[in-house]
């Protein structure tokens, strides 16, 4: 954690950003192991079953309000790092793997497993890391002489584990190589029958800028009322809508919000949503998730939208309410394995197009799948502190421990596939026009736009309602 991070963690807390605070926050690796933590994850396995569909709750995290302590935050940096630690040295190119504290005594090639504290770009283009390990700290040094080596340099982000291969030479660790944690290629088996997921979110309802005409459109279509005969067996079909957060626009979410509010309140932003889902013919399993526009704490893991809020939307049989990220299982049958989604809303996804090169340089939020490529190699869903405000929870809700069929995001407002090693990446579209505040950030929403996955033959398609 770099110290604008400390400072921001701090006052999260409620505690004063002192000096002594922020350098025991930002080496935070190598304080004590602190006692257990009195935070609980919920991994409950709910299943909820039709005739011709199932889902199980794999991943749903609930968070147990208590006074969170520095030491929560140096325990959960702590365990991230031994996770990810584990995960890079059960790979081949890690053996030969040595601790920090023992660089100063190794000759030749080594490798170590340390977490970026900080990165700095000299002039040269030549870049110096900052690292740190549960033994100690040092410099590395990557040259940009090594092209193969020069072309990671734009994907590197603070507080990443990484393993860097290299040697000592004057207390300076001159890397070779770098190796992301990264996931293994996903074996898939086709459904036996013909089924469909679709994804959707960002509907906010209660702007001024939502488009019920074209949202109308989609629930008609979920009736069999809308498109042509392939569309129509599409929706007959469609077994999974998953809902990627920020249902309502929320209340006073930015600046001037109240403005550009249809409905001016939660309870009724959530009442409209609950009128339109109340259409949607009950073999069809609503899954939904909280964004940052909902009614809720912005932390994640966030958790299930406001029951008081939303109680119209809870009254709704074929609706499954899980907190944000979560992980399900659809359709596990005597002859399928089932097929596991991993939905997030994407909060982090603003920090990384912001900051990170490579991802600027791949299209920004023109390339949803580069970031869940970003996100999937690092087994995580904020790997720098602060790109999202995150829980000290144990597990970390954050890590994708478990490898997914597809991963599904919202909050960019922009309709996308994608495939890393066999995983599937979705970006929901929305139901809402360019706001005032994304023409102020340049920000081009592409609304009305549904990504369907067929779980029988691994398709994937758009499928339009303007
Ligand atoms: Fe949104
Ligand atoms: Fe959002």
């Amino acid at each position: 954690m770099d110290q604008a991070a400390a400072i921001k963690a701090l006052i999260q807390l409620g505690q004063l950003p002192t000096a002594d605070k922020v350098r025991e926050l930002t080496s935070g690796l190598q304080h004590e192991e602190p006692e257990l933590l009195g935070l609980k994850t919920s991994e409950s396995r709910i299943k909820i079953e039709n005739k011709n569909s199932s889902v199980e709750v794999l991943q749903h995290f609930e968070w147990k309000p208590k006074k969170v302590t520095i030491q929560d935050f140096t325990s959960y940096f702590r365990k991230r790092y031994e996770y990810m630690k584990n995960l890079l040295m059960s790979r081949a190119e890690t053996e030969n793997a040595t601790s920090i504290s023992k660089l100063s005594s190794m000759v030749g090639k080594t490798t170590i497993v340390a977490m970026i504290s900080d990165i700095r770009k000299l002039p040269t283009g030549t870049v110096k890391l900052a690292l740190e390990d549960l033994s100690g700290t040092t410099n590395a040094i990557i040259s940009v002489k090594n092209p193969e080596l020069a072309k990671k340099i734009p994907f590197l982000a603070p507080d990443e584990v990484l393993a860097f291969k290299g040697s000592i030479g004057k207390g300076i660790f001159f890397v070779d190589d770098i190796i992301w944690p990264d996931i293994p290629i996903k074996q898939r088996q086709n459904c036996p029958e013909e089924v469909y997921a679709a994804f959707t979110g960002d509907i906010h309802s209660g702007s001024n800028m939502f488009l019920p005409k074209e949202f109308e459109k989609f629930i008609q279509w979920l009736k069999g009322d809308y498109g042509d005969e392939k569309m129509k067996n599409i929706a007959k079909k469609t077994k999974y809508i998953f809902v990627l957060g920020d249902l309502i626009d929320g209340v006073g979410i930015y600046p001037e919000q109240e403005k550009e509010l249809h409905i001016k309140d939660a309870a009724g932003q959530y009442d409209l949503l609950a009128k339109y889902f109340s259409e949607i013919p009950d073999d069809k399993h609503i899954i939904i998730i909280p964004g940052n526009h909902d009614a809720l704490r912005l932390c994640e893991p966030q958790p299930t939208i406001p029951k008081d809020l939303a109680a119209p939307l809870y009254k709704l049989p074929n609706v499954i309410n899980v907190s944000n990220p979560a992980m399900l299982k659809l359709h596990k049958q005597d002859d399928y394995p089932g097929f596991d989604v991993l939905m997030y809303h994407g909060y982090s996804f603003d920090h990384f197009v912001d900051t990170v090169e490579a991802l600027r340089l791949a299209g920004g939020y023109d390339a949803p799948d580069k970031i869940w490529e970003f996100l999937l190699k690092r087994r995580h869903l904020a790997p720098t502190y602060g790109a999202t405000l995150a829980l000290p929870m144990d597990p970390d809700p954050l890590t994708i421990r478990q490898v997914p069929d597809l991963v599904a995001s919202g909050h960019i407002h922009k309709a996308g596939f994608g495939n890393y090693k066999n995983v599937l990446s979705v970006s929901c579209s929305c139901w809402q026009s360019r706001t005032n505040f994304q023409v102020r950030v340049g920000h081009k929403p592409e609304p009305a736009i549904i990504p369907i996955y067929g779980l029988h033959d691994g398709k994937a398609m758009m499928m339009e309602f303007m």
